[in-house]
């Protein structure tokens, strides 16, 4: 599994210490940045993230903004995408067991690293039940046409 990760200024340090917690799982991911704590605009990393994962070339995706809000707004605009925005432990499992997000979008300036390290692997861990779910998800796609 590829995972996708990005970040604005205000997700940056979150996000470095996020890809620790994955290279010492074994996890692979690919940093589409950003690399330093200026000012940017989220929106523009949240697309470069997205796209990977709906291009194939990524799986899925971790965002990571002050809040995690801005980045989940920007993400769920793109088609093929289904990002949580997440706070706490349990909607980190069930967004996997019942929405099947392949995004997630946290709080740099929210949510404390130890939290985050279970919140994503809460996240990684879980299994899509499909069946019921998967018809939602699909009425969740026709809403993009
Ligand atoms: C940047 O200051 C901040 O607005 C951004 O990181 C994020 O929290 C937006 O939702």
């Amino acid at each position: 599994m590829m995972i996708a990760i990005g970040c604005d200024h205000g997700g940056f340090e979150l996000k470095n210490r996020i890809e620790k917690h994955l290279e010492e799982r074994g996890i692979e991911y690919k940093d589409f940045g950003t690399f330093d704590e200026k000012s940017c605009d989220y929106p523009d990393i949240a697309k470069a993230v997205c796209e990977s994962i709906v291009s194939g070339d990524t799986d899925r995706g971790i965002l990571v903004c002050g809040t995690g809000i801005g980045m989940s707004m920007a993400a769920n605009k793109i088609k093929g995408i289904r990002a949580a925005h997440l706070t706490d432990v349990y909607s980190a499992k069930m967004t996997k067991v019942h929405n099947n997000a392949n995004v997630i979008c946290l709080g740099g300036r929210v949510t404390g690293e130890e939290l985050a390290y279970m919140i994503v692997d809460s996240w990684l861990d879980a299994e899509f039940a499909g069946g019921r779910h998967q018809a939602r998800i699909d009425k969740i796609s026709a809403l993009e046409k």
